[in-house]
């Protein structure tokens, strides 16, 4: 069965605090605080990009898992952040790597992205097709994020997460993965410039196109709604009860998103895993950095169950169970 075999994270050293976009925006701590939880989040700087993130966390997660990069069959990466549009950001981690067997490609589904390159993964894997595949989330949300707009520059910051999928007995089983789409809502949650309907010209930079906007309150409502059904249509499918769950690892992008959703299902806080405050929204990195931190702070044990939700652009979302 496809198993999570190695797990790693890396997130730059330097801090955003709230204190310091209060300087920036009309904004205060306690206002980002209550709306969102978040008080601080990662930025890279030195002219650190998506694939310097990624290839940092896929090392960590190779060494957990024993596997040297001539091993890696398939490099799988998620991200909105991309070094270029062309080509991926997976074949700069393949390079920088030096995984030179590794076949490499990019998915594009925004903040469920690591569940999407989990879902691939353990399909390769499971078929016999790949023994190795590296996935990784990784975000320079910094660079798409407009630092003079208040209502979206609050939420975002930078990092990556990676984990290692190969067949194991002994490892975290990956039990299920479930992945979901609505593109009516394509437009919800958007960088509106850049790609073919809007390349950058002087007008798009002009209207702040390349960089993230969102309808705010439409996002948070459809969030709470389409995760709360996903968790419990992932439960029934693996013919599991809700009290069965041990822990919740869910799509860090607002604590108030995650303590609705809590409430919806009818379950303590204690039973989800929250990062937020440190990190902010990190998109595609944000599953694999909670699911890193979940475990070195000792809240993973063998045999548990633990279900990984995430909800984003697209929209797309996903879940998936593993039994660590
Ligand atoms: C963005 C978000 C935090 C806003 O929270 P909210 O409670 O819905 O806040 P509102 O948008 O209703 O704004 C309330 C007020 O705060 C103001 N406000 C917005 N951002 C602010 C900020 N950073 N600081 C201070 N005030 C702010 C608004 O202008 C509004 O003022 P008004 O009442 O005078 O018009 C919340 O809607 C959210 O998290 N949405 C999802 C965002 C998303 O797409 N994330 C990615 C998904 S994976």
């Amino acid at each position: 069965m496809a198993s999570i075999t190695g797990i790693g994270s890396y997130l730059p050293n330097k801090i955003l605090t709230n204190y310091d976009l209060e300087k920036m925006v009309d904004t205060t701590d306690e206002w980002i605080i209550q709306r969102t939880g978040i008080r601080e989040r990662r930025i890279v700087e030195n002219g650190m990009i998506t694939s310097d993130l990624a290839t940092e966390a896929s090392l960590r997660a190779m060494e957990d898992a024993g596997v040297t990069a001539e091993e890696l069959d398939m490099i799988i990466s998620s991200t909105i952040t991309p070094d270029h549009i062309f080509p991926s950001t997976s074949c700069y981690i393949q390079q920088k790597l030096g995984a030179t067997r590794a076949s490499a490609f990019d998915i594009l589904a925004a903040c469920a992205g690591f569940i999407y390159a989990m879902s691939i993964g353990q399909s390769f894997v499971n078929s016999g097709a790949m023994k190795t595949v590296l996935i990784v989330g990784a975000e320079c949300l910094s660079k798409i994020t407009d630092y003079t707009d208040r209502a979206t520059c609050v939420l975002f910051g930078d990092g990556a997460g990676a984990a290692i999928i190969q067949k194991s007995r002994t490892k975290h089983e990956i039990l299920s993965t479930n992945l979901a789409a609505d593109g009516i809502q394509a437009d919800v949650l958007i960088m509106p410039g850049g790609g073919a309907k809007n390349p950058a010209s002087l007008e798009s930079v002009q209207q702040r196109m390349h960089y993230i906007q969102f309808k705010g309150k439409e996002v948070f409502k459809l969030a709470i709604n389409n995760i709360t059904n996903m968790i419990l249509e992932t439960v029934e499918k693996n013919g599991l009860r809700l009290k069965d769950i041990d822990l919740i690892i869910p799509h860090q992008s607002n604590l108030r998103i995650i303590e609705a959703t809590m409430e919806k299902l009818g379950l303590p806080m204690e039973k989800a895993f929250v990062n937020i405050d440190k990190y902010g929204n990190t998109s595609s990195a944000s599953i694999p950095i909670a699911i890193d931190e979940a475990r070195k702070e000792g809240l993973l044990h063998k045999g548990n169950i633990v279900m990984l939700v995430a909800f984003g652009g697209g929209l797309t979302w996903g879940s998936s169970i593993i039994r660590w």
